[in-house]
């Protein structure tokens, strides 16, 4: 092939624009490209020909194209058009009550009810169809989901939407496979809710984790054999988890009280976002972040995440020790050793609503240095040995400090 023959027919592939960003523009409804969104339920949306309703699509800067999120509204008495794509999603009942069917070509429907607070996840490739069970006010939710990745992978929106493969190990048309009946087990030290359907987030019970600060607790869970993940984490009155980082894509969608999330690549400067129920923030890839509670109740959120701990991780490899501290080579930076003004901020923040930390005293600080500012990350080969490592030097800083009184008597 000569140059002129590879300008015209090879250099346009080039120069093309992957086919997820293609197909958002094809959709006309309005794209947010921001960091956060102040409130899920005043995001303005536009008619969306090709789902029904009206909606809008949600590329946040922190997901780093591994995964997207969109809003959609079913008007009163309405429904939205049957689908079914080759990526995975999750969703979240954002307002309003409704039902949903789930099938396949080979099977029969299965329909259930959501209300607000509902997550779930029709399968993969599964045909979905909502409806809004109210003939007076609208239903809005948010999905998560595999699409840009997916997409962009196979380059081929016929493959994406019209495929007939059924994905038998991952859709059960039991009539109980949307009841909310799951199960718990423990993955990694963690506790596990499985189960397609969750009917309310907000109740679901969280499990103490202390090694994350706050005083809070967590529960992960998994939802109709995906790749994709989510968790809910909720924390007391007066207290802030510890900053840490880990890979992009987790969109954290707040379900309860008030406060802010300050977010940071290593060595600059944090940025803040205030929030409440019904915002979203997306920490970027490796940035740094941290949540702070300034409301007069517990506040809780739930994260939907590109990657879960059930199935293979599909993007990268790179695993983050997201409860283990920095200064020994983990994912987290430890109170002892994040800037004092973090702190002294949320006391001014609490003070504002008339509320005092309810945290306990920094801990002494073990090691000197500070390491929220960039530094090159050690390997963490286990926890026992992260352990093992701070134990090593607090008793060798007892035993110097024994030496130099031995040595003034
Ligand atoms: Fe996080």
């Amino acid at each position: 092939m000569d140059q002129k023959q590879f300008e015209a027919d090879i250099r346009p592939l080039y120069n093309a624009k992957p086919l997820y960003q293609q197909w958002v523009e094809a959709q006309n409804v309005p794209v947010i490209r921001e960091f956060y969104i102040e409130d899920l339920r005043k995001t303005k949306l536009a008619p969306w020909a090709s789902k029904g309703g009206s909606g809008a699509i949600l590329n946040l800067i922190g997901t780093g194209d591994v995964n997207d999120g969109y809003l959609t509204e079913i008007p009163p008495g309405q429904n939205l058009k049957p689908q079914r794509a080759m990526y995975e999603e999750l969703i979240f009942v954002v307002e309003g009550h409704g039902s949903t069917s789930v099938w396949n070509d080979a099977n029969k429907k299965v329909t259930f009810e959501w209300g607000p607070g509902s997550l779930f996840s029709p399968p993969l490739n599964t045909w979905r169809q909502h409806f809004n069970g109210s003939g007076e006010k609208p239903a809005r939710f948010l999905g998560v989901t595999s699409a840009p990745p997916l997409m962009n992978l196979f380059r081929n929106l016929d493959f994406m939407f019209n495929n007939p493969f059924p994905f038998s190990d991952r859709f059960n048309p039991d009539s109980d496979s949307f009841s909310g009946k799951g199960q718990q087990w423990m993955a990694k030290n963690r506790p596990v809710w499985e189960s397609n359907f969750i009917p309310d987030v907000r109740k679901l019970e969280v499990f103490a984790w202390k090694e994350r600060g706050g005083g809070g607790g967590n529960i992960m869970m998994e939802l109709s054999e995906n790749c994709m993940s989510a968790h809910i984490s909720e924390f007391p009155v007066g207290t802030y988890k510890k900053a840490h980082r880990h890979g992009a894509g987790a969109h954290v969608v707040i379900i309860g009280g008030e406060g802010y999330s300050l977010m940071w690549p290593a060595g600059e400067k944090p940025k803040r976002f205030d929030w409440h129920d019904g915002s979203v923030v997306v920490p970027p890839e490796d940035w740094f972040h941290q949540h702070f509670n300034t409301g007069a109740k517990p506040a809780r959120y739930l994260a939907l995440k590109a990657r879960g701990r059930k199935h293979t991780r599909p993007f990268g490899s790179k695993v983050y020790a997201v409860d283990q501290s920095a200064a020994a080579g983990g994912d987290q930076i430890e109170y002892e050793d994040e800037d004092p003004k973090i702190r002294q901020t949320f006391e001014q923040a609490l003070a504002k609503n008339g509320l005092t930390i309810r945290m306990l005293p920094v801990p002494r600080k073990v090691k000197a240095k500070a390491i929220w500012k960039a530094k090159p990350k050690a390997k963490v080969k286990s926890k026992t040995r992260v352990k093992a490592k701070v134990r090593t030097k607090t008793k060798s800083k007892a035993k110097a400090a024994r030496g130099a009184a031995k040595r003034k008597k």
